[in-house]
């Protein structure tokens, strides 16, 4: 198999996305938090490459006293900001790789948040256990069944609770992952809702990433109960010279790169 043929747009089940995600996230652990720690923080929560930080953007609200659960967590730098504001989050991960740094994170920054590797898909938490559920990029992206992600959120919120994520922008998906020139010009259809999928030298999916255009999205989540409040496109800011993968300034300066969708479980 050559190099042409090891990226593709094909249905992936959850069942090969869950296996193909874990070793991906767990073989790429060391080189993303090489790259994006510094940027991340230890105890910070940055929504996107934008630089949106939840102590400008107070999408979550209060968060002072309520259990939050961050899911898809990477190294829980959103977690351990939220401890330092007062919380109660529990962080988990499907990555143990992942996980791996959220300990060494918790251990050198001396903000100590419980851990837990789980599949969002299966969350190991009782019914409305939580006042709030958020991710920045974890999780949501990488399940097929993104409708039963949106479900099991349901399920573990109290009524009243908060749900918000971020994801890559869907109108991105129509471009080339091209920082420069090279991602600007509209190739894919923005309806083409096929995974871009990696393979392996075996043809096995090595790594998987979904696509749902905005309608997908609030589908999904008044399908699961919840309200939406807001979708926050934030915009590239002045002074910003940072590039995160495709996210870069030529880019951002012109169309959105981020969505995060602000939700509520209603509370009557
Ligand atoms: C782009 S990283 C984002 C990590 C972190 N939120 C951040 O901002 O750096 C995506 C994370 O989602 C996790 N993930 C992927 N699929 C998941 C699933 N089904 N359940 C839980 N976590 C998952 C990966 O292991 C990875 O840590």
């Amino acid at each position: 198999m050559n190099d042409d043929d090891r990226v593709t747009r094909r249905r992936v089940g959850d069942a090969e996305a869950r296996t193909a995600n874990r070793r991906w996230w767990d073989a790429d652990a060391d080189a993303y938090q090489a790259e994006h720690g510094d940027f991340l923080g230890d105890v910070d929560f940055v929504w996107c490459p934008e630089g949106l930080r939840e102590a400008d953007a107070r999408l979550l609200g209060d968060v002072s006293g309520r259990r939050v659960l961050e899911v898809g967590c990477g190294a829980a730098s959103c977690s351990r900001w939220l401890a330092a504001q007062g919380a109660r989050p529990v962080a988990v991960d499907l990555s143990a790789g992942m996980l791996r740094h959220a300990t060494q994170a918790n251990t050198r920054s001396g903000v100590r948040v419980p851990l837990a590797q789980a599949d969002a898909l299966a969350l190991p938490f009782a019914d409305q256990s939580f006042d709030i559920a958020c991710t920045a990029f974890g999780a949501v992206p990488f399940v097929e069944d993104s409708a039963a992600l949106m479900g099991q959120v349901h399920r573990v919120l109290r009524p009243g609770g908060r749900w918000v994520f971020s994801v890559t922008h869907p109108m991105r998906w129509i471009f080339l992952d091209d920082p420069g020139e090279g991602g600007l010009t509209a190739v894919h259809s923005y309806f083409d809702t096929r995974p871009y999928v990696e393979l392996d030298e075996h043809g096995r999916a090595s790594y998987v990433e979904q696509h749902r255009t905005l309608g997908d999205r609030v589908r999904e989540l008044v399908g699961a109960g919840f309200r939406l409040l807001d979708l926050v496109e934030p915009e590239w800011p002045e002074g910003h010279e940072g590039i995160w993968g495709q996210w870069s300034p030529l880019r951002g300066r012109l169309f959105p790169g981020t969505a995060i969708f602000v939700t509520e479980k209603p509370a009557d």
